[in-house]
């Protein structure tokens, strides 16, 4: 019988399990470490393992690629054997990935507890995948460990018992923190011959936006406009990839300050990121990253399921509107743009209070 599984799946869970696993460890705790594989390139997976001191994964699912309903499924099929194998007394999951929600539903049906870490957040956007992805977990989780009060009351309008709720902080400021002193030694500031506060970095890999060619088109030919006064690092998702074979792009990309690259392991891109003059983006972590940072960030979604880096972080929301993001990121050159304040509980301690909470899987 082994004490703890702990989830990892997709590129944005692994900077949030590396600091709980390591502080499971030092109070004594047995833990297995379970990769699904829904994400496998070596600069989408490996990499972050090595940026985040991480140990290799216990077992590898090699999920891969697939349709909503094949990825989920393949991992519920893995899971619950390694559920039945190994009978853990608690099973963490990380964030809005369909790993997650696949693993959170097998230890539901398994009766094995289930700590969500992340849960309460909302876009209200039930068009997102990772929205579907949140709810489902959050109903069948038993612990609800939230980076927000504002998701603590997210969850109690959904009618959750109070019980289940734990505010805890938000653990990818654990990783943060730890990250942007060893990420000194990244070169990606050389590699991308770009001086610190002189450059903005975007990324785009939300199906909303990179799946219909035409949308990507209009939000990248916006980035290249915006771009004109400042370089703009572009690190390509291999969702966004995919769509940039075609020679619009190519012309259009040779003809502005955009400069695209593959994508970064965490090191480079916190080093990129901290030392950056603005951030455009559609991801969910890099808000939060940005506003633990003080850099300016324009959100490239029509909404936010972490709206405390609207209230009281630098982040703001663009959607797809050009005008508006040329006047911002040229505001942000002349006036450094929005200040923010750093979210309560944000402070690095996030591992050590979850594991407080689950201390009874660990001793
Ligand atoms: C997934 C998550 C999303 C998260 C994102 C971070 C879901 C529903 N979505 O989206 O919440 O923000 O990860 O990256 O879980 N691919 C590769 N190499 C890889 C992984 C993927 O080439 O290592 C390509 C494949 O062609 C794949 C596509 O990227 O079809 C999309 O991958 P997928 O895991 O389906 O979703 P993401 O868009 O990465």
């Amino acid at each position: 019988m082994a004490g703890i599984i702990s989830v990892v799946g997709a590129r944005p869970n692994f900077m949030k399990v590396a600091p709980l696993y390591e502080e499971i460890k030092s109070r004594g705790g047995e833990q297995i470490l379970v990769h699904t594989g829904q994400h496998y390139d070596e600069n989408m997976s490996k990499v972050f393992f090595d940026d985040l001191s991480m140990p290799t994964p216990d077992i590898y699912f090699g999920i891969g690629s697939g349709s909503h309903a094949s990825q989920t499924a393949r991992v519920m099929l893995e899971f619950e054997k390694t559920v039945q194998e190994y009978e853990p007394e608690l099973v963490i999951v990380v964030g809005d990935v369909n790993s997650t929600v696949a693993c959170a539903l097998v230890c539901a049906k398994m009766n094995v507890p289930v700590a969500h870490v992340e849960a309460g957040l909302r876009s209200f956007d039930r068009t997102m995948p990772e929205e579907i992805n949140r709810i489902v977990t959050d109903s069948v989780s038993d612990f609800l460990l939230t980076p927000s009060i504002e998701a603590n009351e997210n969850l109690l309008r959904e009618g959750t018992d109070p019980g289940k709720i734990h505010f805890v902080g938000n653990i990818m400021i654990d990783s943060l923190h730890r990250s942007v002193k060893s990420s000194t030694k990244s070169t990606a500031l050389e590699d991308y011959c770009v001086e610190p506060s002189e450059y903005g970095i975007m990324t785009l890999h939300r199906p909303a936006n990179v799946d219909d060619s035409e949308s990507l088109f209009y939000l990248v030919e916006s980035a290249c406009m915006a771009s004109q006064d400042t370089p703009i690092i572009f690190p390509i998702h291999p969702r966004t990839k995919k769509m940039f074979g075609k020679e619009k792009f190519e012309t259009l990309i040779q003809s502005s300050n955009l400069r695209i690259c593959d994508p970064l392991g965490y090191l480079d891109f916190i080093r990129l990121l901290s030392n950056s003059k603005f951030v455009l983006t559609d991801s969910g972590g890099i808000q939060e990253e940005s506003t633990a940072l003080g850099i300016p960030c324009l959100t490239l979604r029509e909404n936010t399921e972490r709206p405390i880096t609207v209230s009281m972080g630098t982040n703001t929301i663009v959607g797809k509107n050009r005008e508006l993001m040329i006047s911002l990121v040229s505001e942000i050159l002349k006036t450094g743009g929005k200040k923010g304040k750093i979210p309560d509980l944000w402070d690095g301690n996030t591992a050590s209070r979850i594991s407080d909470v689950i201390q009874f899987a660990i001793s």
